[in-house]
């Protein structure tokens, strides 16, 4: 057991839902095949993640890990959570995750898009973004940013993002 799911017991890792978009499958994708053990790719908005799952997938995509009563507030308190399901037969796998912050009017902030490596490069990526973004635009709001780790830019570049539009630069400030 790791360090931090030392620290949790497993009633705390449930993150509960809120009181909307909750259960709602948003999108489900044929992942090919016409036999009963084939896959289908499904889009879900329920926040009631096991957070140790979402943990094995950040992993896998080789981020650091995180405290998981943080990551649990971070989904509590985040305007929409989309999380991306492999489903053969009564089996589902989550393979792919990203979030959005947002002022509920005019801005949303993308944050935590993943897909497990072995789902890479196979279209979902993009349809995990084109989810998102249409999820937003449906509750009209009209700017959507994200902070690009370097070696993604061409992929949200070619979903229609822009780096830097009119010489804007994306600013940080850390602690010491
Ligand atoms: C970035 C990521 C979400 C892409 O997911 P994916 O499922 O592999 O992407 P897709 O298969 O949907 O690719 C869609 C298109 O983007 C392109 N693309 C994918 N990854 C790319 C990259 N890193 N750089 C440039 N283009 C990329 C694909 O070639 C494809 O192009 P096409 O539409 O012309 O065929 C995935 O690689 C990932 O989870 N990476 C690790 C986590 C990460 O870095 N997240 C971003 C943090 S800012």
């Amino acid at each position: 057991m790791g360090f931090w799911k030392s620290l949790f017991s497993s009633s705390d890792v449930t993150v509960p839902p809120r009181k909307t978009r909750t259960q709602e499958y948003i999108a489900a994708l044929d992942a090919g095949g016409n036999t009963s053990s084939s896959a289908r790719i499904l889009f879900s908005t329920d926040r009631e993640l096991d957070l140790y799952e979402l943990e094995e997938l950040c992993d896998a995509v080789g981020w650091s890990r995180r405290p998981l009563r943080k990551v649990k507030k971070a989904i509590q308190h985040s305007f929409l959570v989309i999380s991306m399901w492999e489903v053969r037969g009564k089996r589902r796998r989550l393979i792919g995750f990203a979030r959005a912050t947002s002022d509920h009017a005019f801005n949303a902030t993308l944050w935590d898009v993943a897909v497990h490596p072995a789902f890479q490069g196979k279209g979902l990526g993009k349809a995990l973004m084109k989810q998102i973004v249409k999820k937003l635009r449906s509750e009209d709001i009209s700017n959507i940013t994200l902070f690009a780790d370097p070696h993604v830019v061409d992929f949200y570049r070619n979903l229609g993002f822009i780096p830097d539009p009119e010489g804007i630069k994306g600013m940080f400030w850390y602690p010491n």
